[in-house]
């Protein structure tokens, strides 16, 4: 007796948990975009390996109408995780919009300064090669974002060889 009340109250956790996630398929967030947030810390304005991820800067997803650039979406602003990584969600298709991940803030006072090419990233969130309804898609950002740091680390110039390179006479 007591198995088979066992065996049914199974079953419903597994009816439960797997409509559960049915719901969860169909709300409307068609995409996601996905990246993270770094700080240039040898001012290169790129991405390097002594680039330190920042935690706490945040990003917004904003679509604008590409014939006459009115703003058509936009999301508040949303912060990023412990390692500088952010996912934003989007509702809807935009198709003849120009949509970018726009960097906001930084949180450290030593490496906030904007970069132009490191502040925005251009993303493209239309489903015209026939994609699946209902189901979620992870648009990584073209490139990731950052702030350059307000004075480079000491170690960059032995790490990295371009700037070797450019401080040898
Ligand atoms: C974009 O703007 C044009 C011109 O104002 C308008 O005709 C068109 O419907 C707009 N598109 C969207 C997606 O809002």
């Amino acid at each position: 007796m007591a198995k088979s009340s066992e065996i049914t109250l199974l079953f419903f956790i597994v009816c439960i948990s797997s409509s559960f996630s049915f719901a969860q398929e169909l709300t409307p967030n068609k995409f996601t975009v996905v990246g993270h947030v770094y700080c240039d810390t040898c001012r290169v304005e790129h991405e390097t390996k002594l680039s330190e991820p920042i935690i706490g800067a945040t990003v917004k997803l904003v679509c604008n109408n590409q014939t006459d650039n009115t703003p058509i979406f936009q999301t508040p602003e949303i912060m990023t995780g412990a390692k500088g990584e952010f996912r934003i969600h989007a509702p809807g298709e935009y198709e003849n919009s120009a949509c970018d991940v726009n960097l906001m803030k930084s949180p450290r006072q030593d490496c906030n300064e904007p970069v132009e090419s490191l502040s925005k990233s251009r993303v493209v969130l239309t489903t015209n090669n026939a994609a699946k309804e209902g189901v979620t898609r992870i648009i990584p950002c073209a490139n990731n974002l950052g702030f350059k740091r307000k004075e480079a680390l000491p170690e960059c110039k032995q790490a990295l060889p371009e700037l070797k390179k450019e401080a040898a006479p």
